[in-house]
């Protein structure tokens, strides 16, 4: 508990913070009213890192000076330029022969989708949350209707009990129980675009796997947010994008993780081209696909390096802080953020929402709002709080603990309570 109506506890927890420098490497936008934007909206799109723009001019003198030998001779040789991403397998819990970087997040999915969704007539149901991420709902619902199968006789959509805003594990295992024979795949978010809740993945692969389903995991709000260990819980197989909790920008690449059990196997089914082609004899260019072992094994085309150099700049950070201690501050400024948002009701009558978001999460808070929701959002943004609102009525806040202080959180307070 914090006494939230004191701005001393803001400026004591900042000043025991022993991340507070990293605030130091990142952009923070201007704000039209203060120096600063409240900026909680790392859950969309991480701010920039101050060394991006060195980490792409490297590549951009590279290309001006050496022109395609930059692909072996350059500072960070772009043949290779994939293999300066093993740190991404710190950042969810994996071996770094499980981890690749490339494409874009749906594409990565649909990639996966096709060596881990091969549907047979007796087994090619998928289940997945109600009201996951539109782009995940597309790409099941176009796999379903590729093999030829009727959306609603293969996929099962658990939803929250009568009342409540989250799913419980428990009623995720009867499903898979109860499906078990027909069950092909069970595919969820790590972490709910919506709710914030961050599912038991290691309890839902694991009842998963006890009906012979493989496991697909969309870690897009869960990578660099919260602490994944997708090798030791069994995944089969998952993806994120890195522009949210990653600070990437916008577009940026996207990760991927395949199980060394299903990576070491070179006759695992898979969409290839030349990029995913064994490294050492790519360039003999024969015919007959041979797979690169591990996630590697799923690249299709060379790497675009300015967008993998502001992933670079961005994973180099990650490497110098490490997943333990942006996970305590992280729980550390959504615990005082909690606080700060009932303190703030409890004061003003006028603010009548409801936190959705479990005990269990990472940096972000959902608060359902009511009617007046909509004014109130827009009443924080023009105070320069920038938040996003999701349809029908949500408003997510995320401070994360790279740039975020407690007292963005404290400020955010303080105008809640003047709405
Ligand atoms: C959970 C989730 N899945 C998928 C996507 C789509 O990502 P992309 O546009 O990189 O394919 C997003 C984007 O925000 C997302 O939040």
């Amino acid at each position: 508990m914090f006494n939230t109506t004191s701005k001393q506890v803001a400026v004591d927890l900042d000043q025991a913070d022993v991340l507070k420098k990293y605030r130091h490497h990142f952009f923070i936008p201007p704000g039209k009213t203060r120096s600063e934007q409240l900026y909680f909206t790392g859950n969309s799109l991480g701010l920039q890192p101050k060394a991006v723009q060195s980490y792409i001019q490297q590549e951009l003198d590279d290309w001006k000076n050496l022109g395609v030998e930059g692909h072996f001779h350059g500072k960070n040789p772009w043949f290779k330029y994939h293999h300066f991403f093993e740190k991404e397998a710190l950042v969810v819990g994996a071996k770094k022969e499980e981890v690749v970087v490339m494409n874009n997040l749906t594409v990565n999915l649909h990639l996966l989708l096709v060596s881990f969704y091969r549907p047979t007539s007796s087994r090619f149901k998928i289940i997945m949350e109600a009201g996951a991420f539109p782009s995940d709902m597309y790409a099941i619902e176009s796999q379903v209707k590729h093999h030829g199968l009727d959306y609603d006789d293969a996929v099962i959509e658990i939803k929250p009990r009568a009342g409540e805003h989250h799913l419980r594990t428990e009623d995720v295992c009867q499903a898979i129980n109860e499906n078990g024979d027909q069950l092909a795949l069970l595919f969820f978010s790590g972490v709910q675009y919506y709710t914030g809740q961050y599912f038991d993945i290691k309890a839902l692969t694991h009842a998963a796997h006890a009906v012979g389903a493989f496991v697909g995991i969309d870690c897009a709000h869960a990578a660099g947010n919260v602490k994944l260990q997708l090798h030791d819980w069994g995944v089969d197989f998952a993806a994120w994008c890195t522009y949210k909790y990653m600070n990437s920008g916008p577009g940026g690449v996207s990760g991927v993780f395949v199980h060394e059990k299903h990576g070491n196997n070179p006759e695992m089914p898979r969409f290839a081209g030349w990029w995913g082609y064994k490294e050492s004899e790519r360039f003999q260019m024969k015919r007959g696909f041979k797979p690169e072992p591990g996630a590697a094994g799923w690249q299709l085309s060379n790497a675009p390096i300015i967008s993998m150099a502001t992933h670079k700049a961005a994973l180099d950070l990650f490497d110098e802080v490490g997943m333990d201690a942006l996970v305590k501050k992280g729980k550390a400024l959504n615990a005082f953020l909690e606080q700060i948002v009932l303190d703030a009701q409890e004061f003003n009558q006028k603010l009548a929402f409801e936190i959705i978001t479990p005990e269990d999460r990472g940096c972000q808070l959902s608060i359902l709002t009511n009617e007046s929701g909509k004014a109130l959002f827009d009443y924080l943004t023009l105070n320069d709080v920038i938040a996003d609102w999701r349809e029908p009525n949500v408003i997510r806040l995320a401070p994360v603990p790279f740039y975020n202080s407690f007292m963005d959180v404290w400020e955010f307070g303080e105008l809640l309570k003047q709405f």
